[in-house]
């Protein structure tokens, strides 16, 4: 339920409103009492919610400084949030100059557990810059919350999994990969707490995660528990994860994204997500008990009927699989290359990093340390 507005409450602008963090931030910001201002890039069904919800909706183009400047009147506090896409720098360049000319009081931002100087992920290196640049402003404070492999990223292949029973990933070993997946809600809480209370998260850094390490073949099984059927992980080949981010909704990724995703596949079976987790952010910052993977599967699964068992379904899974067969798969070097993306000519992944080894040692909430393989 909506509590009443307090007038005196700061005003939230929320970047990437409809986006899958966005949404549940809004809402949690608005539950609390906060007015929010909700950035998105068109007015449909999501936008309608977060406005039935009490946000006021902010149409426009999030990578043009205009726009960013009139969505930051009047706001004192805000969320960045870069989308999965090409261009993030600019984004952040765009709400770094409107936040300081606005005189914001503080932000939270979205980066990543891999966030480092020399990734070689031309989109990784962005945010790293992107968090580099917020902070520069003295009288602007700044939380970061860099959360790991999001538990969202394993839905992209539900409906294999409900009509195959195939979990299709390039995540290594069924048995020794692992990741402690956080819910969207779960990262929107850590964040929705440090813009409500930045005395007391004011520079500080946090990493949402799940509840615990799960390996590949222990999401399959929490995804059959969820979906009422035996599912197994298939270890599948990077050129077929790419095939498959190509054929089918609801992808929505740029060939350069996907370029980007490849490499976060790779860190994966590198074991970087499993460093330090879980952590307990999402209690002691978000004031919540982190959702375990079965019961966002559960949730995802109830809301989606078209889920449930039947021969065309399944016949429709076949051929969706059929598709990704016969989908050209991406020569991504060449797709970095035709867009004159910054390369490196000595990237390091995040274990290889001095920096990043040090910076990403255990804290006083992480539950677990040490390098993983
Ligand atoms: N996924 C992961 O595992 C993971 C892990 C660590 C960090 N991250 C970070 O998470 C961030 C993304 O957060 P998210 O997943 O919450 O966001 P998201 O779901 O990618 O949402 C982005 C939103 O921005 C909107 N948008 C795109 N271009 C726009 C424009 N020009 N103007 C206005 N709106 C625009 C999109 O609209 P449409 O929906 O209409 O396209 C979408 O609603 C990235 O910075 C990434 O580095 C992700």
């Amino acid at each position: 339920m909506v509590k009443a507005r307090i007038p005196t409450f700061p005003k939230i602008l929320v970047t990437s409103a409809a986006g899958k963090t966005g949404m549940p931030l809004t809402f949690q910001l608005l539950e609390q009492g906060y007015p929010v201002r909700a950035f998105v890039r068109r007015r449909d069904a999501r936008a309608d919610a977060l406005a039935n919800a009490g946000a006021e909706i902010f149409e426009g183009d999030q990578y043009c400084l205009s726009d960013m400047r009139r969505a930051m009147t009047g706001v004192q506090r805000a969320y960045q949030c870069a989308p999965t896409a090409p261009n993030g720098l600019h984004f952040n360049a765009v709400f770094t100059a409107a936040a300081f000319e606005a005189e914001l009081e503080h932000v939270v931002t979205l980066g990543q557990w891999l966030s480092s100087a020399d990734h070689p992920s031309l989109f990784t290196r962005e945010v790293y810059l992107g968090d580099i640049l917020i902070r520069m402003s003295p009288k602007m404070s700044v939380t970061s919350v860099n959360p790991g492999w999001f538990a969202d990223n394993y839905l992209m292949v539900l409906d294999m999994a409900a009509h195959l029973g195939l979990f299709t990933m390039p995540l290594g070993d069924g048995d020794t990969k692992k990741n402690a997946p956080p819910s969207n809600d779960d990262i929107a809480s850590v964040a929705a707490a440090a813009l409500i209370d930045p005395g007391t998260h004011a520079g500080k850094t946090y990493r949402p995660t799940g509840p615990e390490l799960l390996s590949p073949n222990e999401i399959a099984a929490a995804m059959g528990r969820a979906l009422g059927r035996k599912v197994k992980y298939m270890d599948i080949s990077e050129k077929m994860m790419i095939k498959a981010l190509r054929a089918l909704p609801p992808s929505n990724y740029s060939e350069a994204a996907v370029s980007q995703l490849a490499i976060y596949a790779e860190e994966y079976r590198r074991g970087s997500f499993a460093v330090n987790a879980p952590t307990r952010d999402v209690e002691l910052v978000g004031g919540r008990t982190p959702e375990d993977f079965e019961s966002i599967v559960r949730r995802r699964v109830a809301a989606r009927p078209d889920l449930r068992a039947s021969l065309p379904r399944q016949l429709c899974a076949v051929r969706d699989f059929a598709k990704i067969l016969l989908t050209q798969p991406l020569d991504l070097n060449k797709v970095q290359a035709e867009r004159d993306y910054v390369r490196l000519r000595e990237p390091r992944f995040c274990q290889d990093t001095p920096e990043w080894l040090r910076t990403h040692a255990p804290r006083g909430t992480a539950l677990q340390s040490g390098r993983v393989a």
